[in-house]
């Protein structure tokens, strides 16, 4: 399957090229936040990167089968600071996906009546949502020179969802239920 208009298309690409951006960084900061002695934040980053897998793995997908050159000009944070830096420029990130970015790209879906990249951009805006806020409890513990509080991060395979500390029964955005979760 692929997607029939071209803005919708071009939307996916740029949404792509965005998560996959997002997924390195993330793992980058993880290692980072690892040698700063933030062995929690790193988790969360690590966790988060799988998340924003998810996202580029269903934009991929409902892109469809199509061969052709794609520049990405993806808005994104470069180059690596202190932890509490790097936390900043991931809040940055995510605000701009929850406030700017899905919702335009998710009414251009609708708009243009393309149901999987509708599916796709609904449950990134979702995921992004806790992430911005994930990271900026760990910031916030950052500030004060402390680790994040937390034993695990759990995400759903399917959308993305991230939940500190246990999986729900069945995930609140999609449906996926506990057994399929990934625990950092
Ligand atoms: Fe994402
Ligand atoms: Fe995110
Ligand atoms: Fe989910």
């Amino acid at each position: 399957m692929s997607v029939k208009n071209a803005m919708t298309s071009e939307f996916l690409h740029s949404a792509y090229g965005g998560e996959s951006m997002a997924h390195m960084r993330y793992l980058i900061w993880g290692d980072l936040a690892e040698k700063e002695g933030f062995p929690n934040v790193a988790k969360l980053f690590r966790a988060i990167s799988y998340a924003e897998q998810v996202h580029a793995t269903n934009h991929f997908r409902a892109i469809g089968g199509e061969t052709a050159a794609a520049t990405v000009a993806a808005g994104g944070i470069f180059g690596p600071n202190k932890t509490a830096d790097n936390l900043r420029g991931a809040i940055m990130g995510e605000l701009h996906e929850v406030e700017q970015m899905y919702p335009v790209y998710l009414h251009t879906a609708e708009f243009q009546n393309e149901p999987e990249a509708k599916r796709s951009f609904h449950f990134a805006l979702e995921a992004e949502k806790q992430h911005a806020s994930l990271y900026q409890q760990a910031l916030d513990a950052v500030t004060e020179g402390k680790d994040i509080a937390l034993d695990s991060v759990y995400i759903c395979p399917i959308c993305g969802h991230t939940v500190l500390n246990g999986a729900p029964d069945r995930c609140p955005i999609c449906g996926t239920v506990k057994e399929q979760y990934h625990g950092f």
